[in-house]
């Protein structure tokens, strides 16, 4: 297709984005491209193409009013980390908790998947800003996709539309998404609900900031601005231009005195990190307000008054759908009464949405429903096959708008100053409820061999205890041991100019007792953990110091509104010193496999902590 051919519309000025979308139509073949202008007639406009596609099932309006049901194909259900590339110049670059392929070679495999993949359908030009537009910390995609469905979740998921442009200018930078679900159509066709490719690659190309997505439709795989890019690409932004982009929430927490914090935090995914987000104070904590900035990313920049800035790249969340509910988050809740989306969730019989967890607020199981692969289900089906009627890793797209919670500053183009980290893991066992560490290097030594048990958000085993540094294992767009070091060197760059460091703790909220049960009861109550936080950073409480950081005294959290024994204090944050000798081990394993470039610093740090564990 010439590039006179792109319709490129009179407002898109820049003549590098449109050789770039001439160049793609040749090789992907549209029947038609489609400049999004990302206006709410242009989202209502798509969202009626997909009803009519039979992809999209609009749900009750006086139910869940401007608000859709899409289920995708059994096969495109979640990220698929086996697929996803990390193709720099360099093997070791990539490192050895990324695939690799050359780029050459990646290169000439993807080209005859992206020759003609866009036949029969529309390519639709997605320009997204990640952060508040015009923010000094924000940078701008472009997404090309053959998915109406991508390109409406984009307009709930990023700063979407015309404005972008206005920003992009004639010569700004963009860096260049591109994504087919792999599913050509020949003349007359007819196509599918949810079209997509068994084959699968998800490919960064991190010297020139390029994504190529080919053959799934779903969550981080086709929505680009998100694990591809905010945390992929932007890591390796972050480490060459000296900031961080992290897998954390960003909150607020403001005090009863009206003295206000902020905190960034790293889980792994389906940790419950939407919960911390949106968390709303317990009893015994009147006065107290906990605010959200972001769900998921966090870019973070130095900044020359000395803190730490944050702002939230996205727009919206993704979030998991399975589990939420009135207790675990109101907040939340609350957000998804109206203009959401919800994907591989299942059916009420008057048109609404259901998912598991849902009965425990007060309704019990629905009689009947269709579940998110279009089959009936009972409750008696269920117990008889254990047939979920929503996918565990079924999820929302709501936009941040919606959150009661939302924070005032979410959008500031200037951040927030962040005052602590949290990093945290799933552990039954071992990890306590929380520490501080006691310097920034034992912080980036917890963070760097956090372990989490897996859960559905990716393709793979179950339960299993993985090693996921700084909740970056999938993210980490380069070799994880340079992202270490990236870390360390934060400490001297911010001291060296006369910077106060941000606290860094570590908390577990899921440890188990020996019947196999939870005993920390997590979600509002982990206002109680975040509160002493607070009292550590205000040097009022004093804590003591464990072989693992410094831990709260039983008396140091508040326990108003909350029964909660000495006893069962200490099961959460006992430090078994036989679990830990393993651990260690584990640890020791974890940096023989990191080993090109790992920090000699964290092999000390792991020394002091050996002969604390022995004293
Ligand atoms: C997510 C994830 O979807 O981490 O946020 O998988
Ligand atoms: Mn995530």
């Amino acid at each position: 297709m010439p590039s006179q051919q792109t319709n490129a519309p009179s407002f898109v000025k820049n003549a590098k984005l449109i050789a770039w979308v001439a160049d793609m139509a040749a090789l992907t073949q549209p029947d038609n491209i489609y400049w999004c202008d990302g206006s709410d007639e242009e989202y209502a406009r798509l969202c009626q193409q997909l009803v009519d596609a039979g992809t999209f099932k609009k749900l009750n309006p006086a139910k869940r009013p401007n608000s859709f049901l899409a289920c995708s194909d059994p096969s495109d259900v979640a990220r698929v980390e086996d697929r996803t590339y990390i193709c720099s110049e360099k093997k070791e670059n990539a490192g050895p908790t990324n695939n690799w392929m050359a780029p050459l070679e990646m290169r000439a495999t993807l080209q005859p998947l992206f020759a003609g993949c866009m036949k029969g359908r529309t390519m639709y030009v997605v320009p997204f800003s990640m952060g508040p537009l015009g923010s000094h910390i924000s940078h701008i995609g472009i997404e090309l996709t053959d998915s109406a469905y991508v390109a409406v979740n984009q307009k709930i998921m990023t700063r979407m539309g015309k404005a972008v442009y206005d920003v992009l200018g004639a010569d700004g930078a963009f860096v260049p998404c591109m994504h087919t679900v792999g599913a050509p159509l020949a003349a007359g066709q007819a196509d599918v609900k949810w079209p997509c490719n068994s084959t699968k690659y998800i490919v960064h190309f991190p010297e020139t900031r390029e994504i190529w997505s080919y053959g799934s439709g779903y969550g981080g795989n086709a929505l680009l601005g998100k694990k591809c890019f905010a945390l992929r690409i932007a890591s390796n932004m972050g480490r060459d231009q000296g900031w961080l982009a992290e897998h954390m929430l960003i909150l607020g927490v403001t005090n009863p005195q009206g003295k206000k914090y902020h905190v960034a935090a790293a889980f792994p995914s389906a940790c419950g990190k939407t919960n911390f987000s949106m968390l709303v104070p317990p009893a015994g904590f009147e006065g107290w307000k906990v605010t959200t900035i972001g769900d998921d990313i966090a870019w973070i920049k130095p900044h020359a008054d000395g803190k730490m800035y944050a702002i939230n790249p996205e727009a919206g969340y993704f979030g998991v759908a399975p589990g939420t509910n009135f207790h675990t988050n109101p907040n939340c809740m609350a957000s998804l009464d109206k203009n959401v989306i919800f994907t591989n969730v299942a059916l009420t019989d008057d048109g609404d949405v259901w998912w598991e967890g849902m009965e425990q607020d007060g309704g019990g199981l629905p009689a009947h429903l269709i579940d998110w692969q279009g089959k009936d289900w009972t409750p008696e089906i269920a117990r008889a096959t254990g047939a979920k009627a929503a996918h565990p890793n079924s999820r929302f797209t709501v936009a941040a708008g919606n959150n009661p919670a939302l924070d005032p500053e979410w959008d500031n183009p200037a951040g927030v100053a962040i005052d602590a980290f949290i990093f945290g893991g799933r552990r039954s066992t071992t990890v306590p409820l929380v520490t501080e560490s006691r310097n920034w290097m034992e912080g980036v030594y917890m963070a760097a061999t956090m372990g989490s048990e897996t859960t559905a958000a990716a393709v793979g085993q179950m339960g299993v205890v993985r090693r996921d540094p700084f909740a970056m294992l999938p993210f980490c767009g380069y070799n994880m041991s340079d992202y270490f070091q990236h870390w360390l060197d934060m400490e001297h760059k911010l001291e060296a100019q006369g910077h106060t460091l941000p606290k860094i703790f570590c908390v577990n909220w899921f440890r188990k007792d020996a019947a196999g049960k939870f005993v920390w009861p997590g979600y509002g109550e982990n206002m109680r953990v975040l509160k002493w936080m607070i009292d550590r950073l205000e040097g009022t409480a004093q804590g003591v110091e464990t072989m693992f950081g410094v831990a709260p005294l039983f008396d140091e959290l508040t326990w108003t509104g909350l029964p909660f024994s000495a006893e069962q204090f200490s099961t959460v944050t006992s430090i078994d010193k036989a679990a830990w000798a393993e651990e260690l081990k584990l640890h020791a394993t974890h940096f023989e496999q990191l080993s090109y470039h790992l920090p000699q610093a964290l092999l000390d740090t792991k020394a002091v902590l050996e002969q604390r564990l022995n004293a």
